[in-house]
């Protein structure tokens, strides 16, 4: 097992998170952060100055640095980093769901070409241990369906009013001071954040590269004072839904606000809690609930990806070597 030397890109809320937590495992994850590479030359760190650069060709020509740490808001810029990173011989790891969403099949050929690992369990569902899931365990078994709440913003909004009755602006600012909203929260109220999430997810659980535009988001923007009256009258919860599901050989996928019975697991998912419930053709339904947001939940997820790669884990994507099998289609109206 090799102690791996890191270069990380931005110190936000994750960023500083994957810091905190690492200091915690008192170097029981063999990784040391060398350099951190930020946009912003005037902000006050918590950390020693001369561990930071504004230079990104000093981590990525930096013959030291073996693995490129991207933990950037914009996800044009965490492309070239990404892409650039994985020509110099650098493995990667990121949390970058946009751009994992809009680059996947080319950021999977940059890996068969280069033969180097990116990891982004931190990507899809905070804290929820689910792409390494999706690939190893659920390899023999036929999935049929991958659904839940996978954004935890949208979810502490939706506790907030319609659980404990504050006001909408009011639990958005709170979702933001926590660190859980997008820098632009409409990504996550008008639900590209979990479509982002859900395009990755699909790849990995049927092997197919899902445009994201060609799935539909529908936001908790569009939940009406009248959703809300129908809900609280007859017993239902109001959840942001991501599903994905096949039909024979179709794949349909979408992110909308759904009335959820509370008998549903779903419905008693709370706060910035995220759940994925998987349904495998003979093992049935199972379902994994932890945090889908915030600094230190996220930096854990980065950080088991750290460790993951001292152990010279790779994603295999043996579900991609069958991706002509489906096809995607976003017309919903299905004879089911
Ligand atoms: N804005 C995201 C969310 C952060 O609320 O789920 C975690 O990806």
């Amino acid at each position: 097992r090799k102690k791996l030397k890191l270069g990380l890109f931005g110190f936000g809320c994750v960023g500083q998170g994957l810091y905190h937590v690492l200091n915690e495992t008192h170097g029981s994850v063999q990784a040391e952060i060398k350099k951190v590479c930020v946009k912003n030359k005037t902000k006050e760190r918590p950390v020693n100055d001369n561990f930071f650069t504004f230079d990104k060709d000093e981590i990525l020509n930096n013959p030291e640095i073996d693995v490129v740490v991207e933990l950037i808001d914009d996800a044009r810029a965490a492309y070239e980093i990404v892409k650039t990173a994985l020509l110099n011989g650098k493995a990667v790891i990121t949390a970058n769901k946009r751009m994992l969403a809009e680059h996947l099949q080319e950021i999977y050929t940059l890996q068969q070409q280069t033969g180097l690992p990116v990891l982004y369990e931190g990507a899809v569902c905070g804290s929820i241990p689910i792409l390494r899931n999706l690939e190893e365990y659920y390899d023999n078994d036929l999935l049929n369906s991958i659904e839940g709440i996978f954004n935890g913003s949208t979810n502490y909004i939706l506790t907030k009013v319609f659980e404990e009755k504050k006001s909408y602006a009011d639990a958005l600012k709170k979702a933001q001071e926590l660190g859980f909203a997008e820098s632009d929260p409409s990504l996550d109220v008008k639900g590209y954040d979990p479509k982002y999430k859900l395009v990755i997810a699909i790849a990995h659980t049927f092997g197919l590269f899902v445009n994201p535009e060609d799935v539909i988001n529908i936001g908790i923007d569009k939940i009406s004072d009248q959703d809300l009256k129908f809900a609280r009258d007859n017993g239902y919860f109001i959840k942001l839904i991501a599903r994905s599901f096949r039909i024979q050989d179709k794949v349909y996928g979408f992110v909308a606000p759904q009335f959820v019975e509370a008998t549903n697991p779903l419905a008693s998912v709370r706060n910035e809690y995220n759940a994925v419930q998987v349904q495998g053709a003979f093992a049935e339904k199972q379902l994994f609930i932890g945090k889908g947001a915030g600094s230190y939940p996220t930096g854990s997820a980065v950080l088991s990806d750290i460790s993951a790669l001292s152990y010279d884990y790779a994603y295999e994507y043996k579900k991609f070597h069958q991706a002509d099998r489906f096809e995607f289609s976003n017309d919903l109206i299905v004879d089911a």
